[in-house]
């Protein structure tokens, strides 16, 4: 019997997969993020064999030193930005992830958020619970519709690629992209046609969506200069990491005008927000729960689960990231 420590409460579908394991599960029971003090106290109290983090817990050195058994970070999100990859490939720590399983629910929630944004629909709601509904008027909170309109996709993954199907096929909208790798297949499948820039879909988009990584090389992808390439009447739609976007520059691009709306699931320093981005109208704010259905973080909760209970078995887990 191991025995894995869980850094918050997740759903138990995973937590029972590690009990009927035979192992023994210690979560955490602060009811919120536990702090980089808490965490490795945590850890040095229970000295587990394994740990079953989440995205808003900093894994660095400090924090891996703290349980020098637990040979194993599985992580529960598709990213891992929140590890520092080279201390664990250094300290021998295999890290794991959960792809696949979100794919439908962020690419779902990210079409939520264009059809939000471009259609008002927080601000309607903002508007008719303040009783200012005063009866139908031609010009009341005027949208834009987005069949026959450009989409642009900025990373042709998993979500990217569910994304421009969706909109695309469902919705008649003419979709690019740009990715670092041409994919014939995505576009077969969906119809999008490659840029070989993220300038030249940002050009021509009449609403960005964004799917990349958080990389060095994506940090502020989405700058101040970009921006302007963007026409005033489009979009931008962040789903994927909150550094990806200068969000100040974000926001001064919304309240001048540069660009006509933005909906973000995420932030730069979550869980803050940009000064003055919350006061604007033309934003619409979700709080990172792209991934937020029971579906999906219960199917998550079992990956991660699973990716321990095979490392634990001695077998290479089935999402590795590292190992
Ligand atoms: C992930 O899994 O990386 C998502 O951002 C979590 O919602």
């Amino acid at each position: 019997m191991a025995k894995v420590f869980v850094t918050r409460a997740i759903p138990e579908a995973g937590l029972n997969l590690l009990g009927a394991a035979g192992h023994e599960v210690i979560a955490s029971t602060k009811d919120g993020v536990l702090t980089k003090d808490e965490l490795i106290s945590a850890l040095k109290e229970h000295n587990p064999d394994a740990v079953l983090c989440l995205l808003t817990d900093k894994i660095d050195g400090d924090v891996l030193d703290a349980a020098p058994n637990a040979k194993i970070f599985a992580n529960y999100a598709v990213g891992f930005d929140n590890i520092d990859l080279k201390v664990a490939t250094e300290r021998g720590v295999t890290i794991t992830n959960t792809p696949g399983v979100l794919t439908d629910s962020v690419a779902e929630h990210t079409v939520a958020l264009i059809f939000a944004i471009t259609k008002r629909i927080a601000e309607s709601d903002r508007f008719t619970r303040a009783g200012k509904y005063a009866g139908g008027a031609p010009m009341l909170l005027l949208g834009s519709d987005l069949k026959g309109k450009t989409l642009g996709i900025l990373g042709g993954g998993r979500i990217g690629s569910r994304v421009l199907e969706i909109m695309g096929r469902g919705v008649g909208m003419r979709c690019v992209y740009y990715d670092i790798k041409r994919s014939e297949e995505l576009e077969k499948a969906t119809g999008a046609e490659f840029r070989a820039s993220a300038e030249e879909v940002l050009r021509e988009a009449d609403a960005v969506s964004v799917h990349v990584p958080l990389l060095d090389s994506t940090r502020h992808l989405i700058n101040a200069e970009r921006l302007r390439m963007m026409k005033t009447t489009a979009y931008l739609i962040n789903t994927s990491r909150g550094p990806i976007v200068d969000e100040a520059a974000l926001v001064d691009a919304l309240t001048s005008g540069v660009i006509r709306g933005a909906a973000l699931d995420v932030y730069e320093n979550e869980p803050a927000l940009a000064h003055g981005l919350s006061a604007l109208d033309n934003v619409v704010l979700t709080p990172h729960t792209a991934s937020a259905t029971e579906e999906t973080r219960s199917a998550m909760s079992e990956i991660a689960a699973k990716n321990i209970i095979a490392f634990l078995n001695g077998e290479t887990p089935p999402n590795p990231v590292i190992s």
